[in-house]
């Protein structure tokens, strides 16, 4: 048994001697995946790759990718699990797709981001809590015009709005505050967490709306519904005038 022990702590000791001191199992284990994932575009320790002869990308990041000292197991957690990092070409839009990580290794890089400095953590949102006009309006205030009422998405100049339906509610609330590529970042002053909370149950409510009531003729809203409903009077109408028109010539 003690010589199990020993064998086990001698295999521990190389890897625990080439990392940092002072990181946890977790933020350990993230360290190997950074290296492997992240380093090239982030640097030693999110100091950050920048370099005078790439050219300029979006965003005005000078090389590869900008530093992520501060930005904390929010922004990481953000990223990672939207698949938007690991990204192919620094030059390019981050996507939501399938992050090529599970989650035991989201949450180890998440902690090796979250040790380079004093970044905020990941946030717990409570849409329950928000109410759902509420959230209309304040989302029809600060995010409509880009993601348009319905949250189906929209396009802004050198940009893509994503539709928020693959977004879940964490993902909402670490969006407004870390406000990812050229979306802005929303302070608490601008929007609080209480208000959050309800834009949140806006977004969720808006992605599985209650048709009681009306016609989700594609859930595009009062104006199309209205029209349909006049054309089918006026086909109703111009039926009657043909039958009051054939019994008046018989
Ligand atoms: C090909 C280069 C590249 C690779 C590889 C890459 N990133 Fe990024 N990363 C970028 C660029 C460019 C941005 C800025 C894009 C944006 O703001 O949406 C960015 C943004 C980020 C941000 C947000 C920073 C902020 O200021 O909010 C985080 C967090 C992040 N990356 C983490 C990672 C992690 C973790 C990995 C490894 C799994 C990784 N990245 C791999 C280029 C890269
Ligand atoms: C100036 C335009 C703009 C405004 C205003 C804006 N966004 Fe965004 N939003 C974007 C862009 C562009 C992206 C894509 C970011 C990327 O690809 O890195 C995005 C991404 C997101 C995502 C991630 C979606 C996903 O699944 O990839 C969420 C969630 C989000 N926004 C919510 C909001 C909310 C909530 C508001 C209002 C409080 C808001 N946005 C305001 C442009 C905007």
């Amino acid at each position: 048994m003690r010589r199990l022990l020993l064998l086990a702590l001698a295999l521990a000791l190389p890897s625990a001697a080439s990392a940092q001191p002072g990181l946890g199992v977790k933020a350990k284990t993230g360290q190997g995946l950074y290296a492997e994932h992240c380093l090239s575009c982030h640097g030693v320790d999110g100091s950050g790759v920048t370099s005078a002869s790439h050219p300029r990308g979006v965003l005005d990041v000078r090389g590869l990718g900008p530093p992520l000292k501060d930005v904390g197991a929010l922004a990481a957690d953000f990223y990672l699990t939207t698949g938007y990092m690991p990204l192919e070409d620094p030059h390019e839009q981050p996507r939501h797709t399938k992050s090529p990580f599970d989650k035991r290794e989201i949450a180890a890089l998440v902690a090796y981001v979250a040790s380079f400095g004093k970044g905020p953590p990941v946030p717990t949102p409570h849409p329950e809590r928000g109410d759902v006009s509420v959230g209309l309006s304040l989302f029809t205030e600060h995010c409509a015009g880009c993601h348009q009422v319905v949250a189906e998405g929209g396009y802004v100049t050198n940009a893509v709005a994503p539709p928020l339906h693959e977004a879940t509610p964490v993902q909402i609330a670490e969006a407004v505050r870390v406000g990812p590529y050229l979306m802005p970042r929303f302070e608490k002053s601008q929007i609080s967490d209480a208000q959050l909370d309800s834009i949140i149950a806006y977004v969720q409510w808006a992605k599985h709306p209650d048709d009681r009531g009306g016609w989700s003729i594609g859930r595009i809203g009062p104006v199309p519904e209205g029209l349909v409903a006049w054309l089918i009077a006026a086909v109703a109408l111009v039926g009657c005038c043909v039958v009051i028109g054939r019994r008046v010539r018989q």
